[in-house]
């Protein structure tokens, strides 16, 4: 089979940090090789170039931190702590605002639930994603239905805090969607939180990789973000923000780091960051996720403007094709970062991401994203059954021809099916008899 595309390397105008893989190349089931075709951004984005050298650089200096007195130890603490301003400085906090190193947004949102005062309300969209969604528990969690407007959201949450008990409140809220890529209203409903004298928690896993994230502007309480999402996939996460519940609660996790003092009977926590960073950091991921944060500060202009002809472009192409619908939370004229999902009438979306892979060389998302009250409402509302979606998802690593190549394989397997047989197994579709190498270094 050839594609009728351009196969070499396609430009973009704009002077976006440069990925690590923009190159690889990834064989397809008739035995053909192709430039990869990421569109999976959105789940993990790819290293950026620039955190992998630093990553190098920093390397033969990597050792403990906090706790060594020796030369390397000393840089490899200094590496640390100073992410912390980088973090602060990337999300614009407030200097009071603290800055504790966790995993991921998850892990970040399960510090925060822990960390709550007693009988805290907690209002959430139930079309969160899960790691916004499920870490609250108690009967004081009101969990509310996203409304179409921008308007509607904001007035839900107005009443919804106007309901709520006396007593600490906490509303909790993405940035953009995992599953639609529309930006939330966060800055009127954090006004409306204020009146009622809640805090706001912005989930800005989707989007702090696309867009600059003020928490001064939004007027927002508290950050959780990923590396990962972020260029940065060596394991770190952050959770930036107010530090007088943090430091009243009980630690994270129990052990070495997490202490000030311990005795034969008794222990005295630290009040700072370290309160909740119990054991050895991840000082690596921390550095990545500095660097890359670093770098996107530098480049938002060419970000916004790469991602925005991207995602035009991917809009136009899928116009075109024959049963696709797409799935949103409101109107097509709100603002949006560059992901995408869809429903394709008579495809199941697993069989399709398994055929653009053995047969395009591209990699997108299926299923319901960790967000399934959101993507399953919107597939019954688009009028599909199947529970399931396709995302596709652009940033950085994301060409033109990479779109390009997408939208003319949705038209042709819409037009003439797959070129070859596929199974599910375990839940998974998969080409049969895949003759796909995996590379040397897993045989
Ligand atoms: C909006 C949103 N929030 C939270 C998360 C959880 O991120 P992580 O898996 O890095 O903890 C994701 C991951 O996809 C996400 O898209």
């Amino acid at each position: 089979m050839t594609l009728a595309l351009d196969r070499t390397e396609s430009l973009t105008c704009h002077d976006v940090p440069a990925v690590v893989g923009a190159d690889l190349q990834v064989p397809l089931v008739n035995g053909e090789q192709i430039g990869y075709a990421n569109l999976d951004h959105a789940a993990s984005a790819p290293c950026l170039a620039a955190v992998r050298d630093a990553i190098d650089e920093f390397l033969p200096y990597y050792a403990s931190v906090h706790r060594g007195a020796g030369f390397a130890s000393q840089v490899s603490t200094k590496v640390y702590e100073r992410t912390r301003e980088v973090l602060r400085r990337f999300v614009d906090a407030r200097q009071s605002d603290t800055v504790i190193f966790t995993r991921n947004t998850t892990d970040s949102f399960n510090l925060l639930a822990r960390s709550l005062p007693k009988h805290t309300s907690v209002v959430v969209f139930d079309t969160e994603h899960h790691a916004a969604l499920l870490p609250w528990k108690g009967p004081n969690v009101r969990r509310i239905r996203t409304p179409r407007t921008r308007l509607e959201a904001v007035s839900a949450v107005d009443s919804a805090l106007a309901e709520c008990p006396a007593g600490p409140r906490l509303v909790v809220l993405t940035g953009a969607s995992n599953v639609t890529g529309e930006l939330l209203p966060v800055k009127e409903i954090a006004a409306v939180a204020r009146k009622h004298g809640a805090r706001i928690a912005l989930d800005a896993a989707q989007l702090a990789p696309h867009r600059r994230v003020s928490v001064r502007d939004l007027d927002v309480d508290y950050v959780a973000l990923s590396g990962h999402k972020l260029y940065a996939p060596f394991g770190a996460g952050a959770l930036i923000g107010r530090a007088d519940w943090l430091r009243a609660a009980e630690p994270y996790l129990a052990g070495g780091g997490a202490t000030k003092v311990v005795t034969e009977s008794a222990v005295v926590w630290n009040s700072g960051p370290e309160r909740h960073e119990a054991g050895s950091p991840n000082t690596v991921g921390v550095y990545a996720l500095g660097v890359a944060c670093e770098k996107l500060a530098q480049s938002w202009d060419d970000v916004a403007a790469h991602e925005a002809d991207l995602l035009d472009r991917l809009h136009r192409g899928l116009a075109a094709v024959p049963g696709l619908s797409e799935l949103r939370l409101f109107d097509a004229a709100v603002d949006r970062v560059s992901t995408v999902s869809f429903a394709l009438d008579g495809f199941t979306p697993g069989w399709l991401a398994a055929v653009l892979s053995a047969e395009y060389g591209i990699g997108v998302r299926d299923g319901a994203f960790c967000a399934h009250v959101a993507t399953k409402r919107l597939l019954r509302e688009a009028g599909s059954g199947a529970g399931q979606a396709v995302r596709v998802s652009l940033g950085l690593g994301t060409t033109t021809e990479h779109v390009d190549r997408l939208v003319l394989a949705l038209r042709q397997i819409v037009a003439r099916g797959a070129r070859w047989t596929y199974a599910e197994q375990d839940g998974r579709w998969a080409p049969v008899d895949d003759p796909r190498e995996l590379p040397s270094f897993l045989r």
